[in-house]
């Protein structure tokens, strides 16, 4: 629901079209989602240095930045969350429209957030990238300690603990982090980004 009245969508003259015709490869968003400690940052950031290295426009969207700056007002409730994450949707089809490949590194644990953020990108637009890995190997890597403070209670509502994760349904790309190196993982999302013809 739009509370301000008495505005106009005003369309910009060069198009997203224009953009990628000028770029010489498409846009789109990468949209990892997964446990925490699972690699979303890690690999988001490798394919985002991948695609940097190739000339391509990219940019990439990760946690903790935003919750520094754009979404400091929100915290880790059930309503913060999916306000979190439309936030971060409509910020990526920003870059989308700028004819950048956009990557996200949230958890995002609840399906119909992830859906609703699907619902407002075009068809092929939104890729959601499930990193898959077994909680045990996230929790052993906790690069952040942040399992070990959830588990000692200094830390509520954490994803996977006392905190559901909703694993997708349909991900268009099924990143195996424990089984794959990261160099791996960054080949399998280019295959895709090559098959779809988006680079
Ligand atoms: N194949 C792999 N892919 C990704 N990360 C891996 C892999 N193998 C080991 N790691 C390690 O796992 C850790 C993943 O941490 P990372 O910060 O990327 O997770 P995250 O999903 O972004 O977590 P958070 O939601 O807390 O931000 C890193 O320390 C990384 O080096
Ligand atoms: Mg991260």
């Amino acid at each position: 629901m739009t509370k301000a009245t008495n505005i106009t969508w005003h369309a910009s003259t060069v198009s997203k079209a224009d953009r990628r015709v000028q770029n010489g490869h498409g846009s789109a968003v990468l949209w990892f989602t997964g446990l925490s400690g699972s690699g979303k940052s890690t690999i988001a950031n490798a394919v985002s240095s991948e695609l940097y290295r190739q000339g391509i426009n990219e940019y990439v969207l990760d946690g903790d930045n935003i919750r520094h700056g754009l979404n400091k007002d929100l915290g880790f409730s059930d309503h913060d969350r999916t306000e979190n994450i439309r936030r971060i949707g409509e910020v990526a089809k920003l870059f989308v429209d700028s004819g950048a490949i956009v990557t996200t590194a949230f958890i995002s644990p609840f399906r119909t957030d992830r859906d609703q953020v699907r619902e407002i990108f075009e068809e092929g637009e939104f890729i959601e990238v499930f990193v898959d890995c077994p909680i045990e190997e996230c929790e052993r890597r906790d690069p952040k300690q942040l399992y070990a403070k959830a588990r000692r209670g200094e830390i509520k509502d954490f994803t996977g603990i006392d905190s559901p994760y909703e694993a997708p349904e349909h991900p268009e790309v099924t990143v195996r982090s424990d089984l794959l190196t990261v160099e791996q993982a960054v080949e399998q999302i280019f295959e895709y980004l090559k098959d779809k013809n988006i680079i």
